[in-house]
């Protein structure tokens, strides 16, 4: 699958440590694209509580999460479950 077979919402694979709208095939807005930031837990925080703020004009339509702990929560989740294998090869091998 590509970032282009998804339509709502780029996949988050990777993203801690990725550039900000990099995914290739995804149709992120001019604003998104544009963005020169490198996707880390404090800027996933900022722009979870208000992602106007972070990447003026992008187009993720989303409640702001206004509850710090919450935010945090959603860090430490999505920090864990977006990470890329280490060790890609054998992964399901030991699935
Ligand atoms: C808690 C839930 C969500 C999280 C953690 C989240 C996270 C993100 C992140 C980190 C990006 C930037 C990705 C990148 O730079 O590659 C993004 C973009 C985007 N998200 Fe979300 N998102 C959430 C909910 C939603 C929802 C509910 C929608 C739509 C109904 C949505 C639609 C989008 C779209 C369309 C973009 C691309 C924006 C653009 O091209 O300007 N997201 N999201």
């Amino acid at each position: 699958m590509t970032g282009a077979d998804l339509k709502i919402g780029p996949p988050l694979q990777g993203l801690i440590g990725r550039p900000a709208g990099s995914v290739t095939g995804y149709p992120y807005s001019p604003a998104s694209r544009a963005s020169s930031f490198i996707w880390t837990e404090a800027k996933l925080d900022a722009f979870l509580a208000s992602p106007q703020s972070v990447i003026p004009g992008n187009r993720m339509i989303a409640p702001r999460i206004t509850n710090p702990e919450q935010r945090a929560d959603l860090v430490f989740f999505l920090s864990k479950v977006t990470r890329p294998p280490l060790l890609e090869g054998l992964s399901s091998a030991s699935e």
